[in-house]
């Protein structure tokens, strides 16, 4: 931990990265046109005025893009990252420098400095918080909870020291969060539906302007991107295996096809196994799938998904990567016990020896796409984060109004960013005449 952590409204590598970053956002941000139009409107309607909104995000160009257009709506924001590998350092002291934001974020942070980071963004006070995978709000609930003990302990030492007042204040202030990420959405349904939520939350992530297009597209092809930048491994002829076919396995599953791989899949669904078959994927059990495998990589948001005994029966030399939100989906603890390793090779591939064999695992077990790459590109990030700046919005004007539940975002509001975004590309399409709609609108009409 920097000894900025405590003293100043940021912790970042180096304010001298700035520039940098401030060309790299500019960059990214010709490609959100649809963030773009909200970020004037939001500069002359001022949604936001007088909020203090944390939020816990990959700290990238996109996200850069989308803070500044938080602050433009008037919120007091304040920024730590999500993922301890995926912080873009020139970003973060671009924040700070150029729009005086509260950023608390350094790439390769260890797990001590992540969780002051976390810490400084609560210590914020927020009355909204955005999240992706459910940090924040998760600590706002073992505090709420009284549940200290499940608290990283910069966290919880911090808490302790606050009076009960102050604590039941942390947790009352909030109106709503937002969620970004499938992940989060699980375990914030659960929280929902034990009864135990404390505030609304909107699930961005349940948006179709989000998960179709970002889980899909953006994880597709920027986990393909980690993976070539980690690896410099032609995919072509090589035997990719996929474990989990929703919205990123598929997308994934699409590119590493395109790339020329010969694409296996693993399912615990019927339905979602059915499908990839269909889509002429073979399907297999991991157990089967370990042997014939070059390159794995996990998308299902699950614990252990490929355990010690798939290591044990994968091919010499074999790639295993994940792109779901945590680092469960490999049983590295496993890997610990039985191999010897890590033995740095690369930046981010690591090798491993494994009764005799080696073994790569690639970004400690952590989202390739963004600790190896740059995450999803600006153009899909684009309708996600208009869906995180009007969920934000509809919190301030609705949140005392709402249920404590997950919520999604109206659907008009998903609409109009799918029709933003069309126009924006310069891609025009049909209006219901009134004859059709009246057709469609009737049980009798032309049967
Ligand atoms: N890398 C990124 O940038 C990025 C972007 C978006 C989402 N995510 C994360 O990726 C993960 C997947 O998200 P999604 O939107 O595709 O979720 P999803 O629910 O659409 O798909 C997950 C799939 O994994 C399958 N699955 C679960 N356990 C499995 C197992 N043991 N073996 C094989 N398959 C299994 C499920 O049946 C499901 O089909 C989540 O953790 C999400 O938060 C990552």
């Amino acid at each position: 931990m920097t000894a900025a952590a405590h003293s100043a409204p940021h912790d970042v590598k180096d304010l001298g990265l700035s520039a940098a970053g401030r060309r790299r956002t500019e960059w990214a941000e010709r490609s959100m046109p649809v963030l773009r139009q909200i970020r004037e409107r939001f500069a002359a309607e001022r949604p936001l005025a007088g909020r203090r909104l944390s939020a816990c995000l990959h700290v990238t160009t996109e996200t850069a893009n989308l803070a500044v257009t938080l602050k433009a709506g008037g919120a007091d924001v304040a920024l730590c990252a999500s993922n301890p590998l995926s912080t873009q350092d020139d970003v973060a002291a671009h924040l700070v420098k150029d729009h005086g934001l509260k950023v608390f974020a350094i790439k390769g942070e260890d797990h001590d400095t992540y969780y002051d980071h976390l810490r400084a963004a609560l210590a914020h006070r927020p009355d909204i918080t955005m999240d992706d995978g459910a940090d924040l709000v998760g600590a706002l609930h073992m505090i709420a909870l009284n549940r200290l003990d499940d608290l990283a302990p910069p966290v919880r030492r911090w808490v302790e020291r606050l009076s009960a007042g102050e604590r039941q204040q942390l947790v009352s202030g909030v109106i709503g969060s937002t969620e970004e990420t499938t992940t989060g959405v699980i375990r914030l349904k659960a929280m929902a539906r034990d009864g135990v939520l404390q505030f609304p939350v909107v699930a961005v992530n349940d948006s179709d302007t989000k998960h179709l297009f970002d889980n899909r597209y953006g994880t597709g092809q920027s986990t393909l991107d980690g993976i070539l930048r980690a690896t410099n491994l032609l995919i072509a002829g090589s035997t990719v295996v996929v474990a989990g076919y929703g919205w990123c396995g598929r997308g994934f599953a699409l590119r590493a096809r395109g790339a020329g791989a010969n694409v296996i899949v693993t399912e615990i669904d019927p339905l979602k196994a059915l499908e990839a078959q269909m889509d002429g994927y073979r399907v297999l059990p991991m157990a089967e799938a370990a042997k014939v495998g070059d390159v794995f990589v996990t998308l299902t948001g699950n614990v252990h998904v490929i355990r010690l005994e798939h290591m044990r029966a994968m091919k010499e030399g074999a790639i295993i990567a994940n792109s779901g939100h945590f680092n469960v989906e490999i049983d590295l603890d496993g890997l610990q016990r039985a191999g010897e390793g890590p033995v740095p090779v690369r930046d981010f591939v690591d090798g491993w020896r494994l009764d005799g064999k080696q073994l790569y695992v690639l970004a400690d077990g952590r989202l390739v796409n963004l600790a190896a790459a740059e995450g999803h590109p600006a153009s899909v990030m684009d309708m996600s984060f208009a869906n995180q700046a009007l969920a934000a919005e509809y919190v301030a004007r609705h949140g005392r109004e709402l249920g404590r539940a997950v919520h999604r975002i109206p659907r008009e509001l998903d609409q109009e960013i799918a029709r933003l975004k069309l126009q924006a590309m310069g891609v025009g399409i049909d209006a219901l005449t009134p004859e059709q709609q009246k057709y469609l609108a009737s049980w009798d009409l032309g049967t």
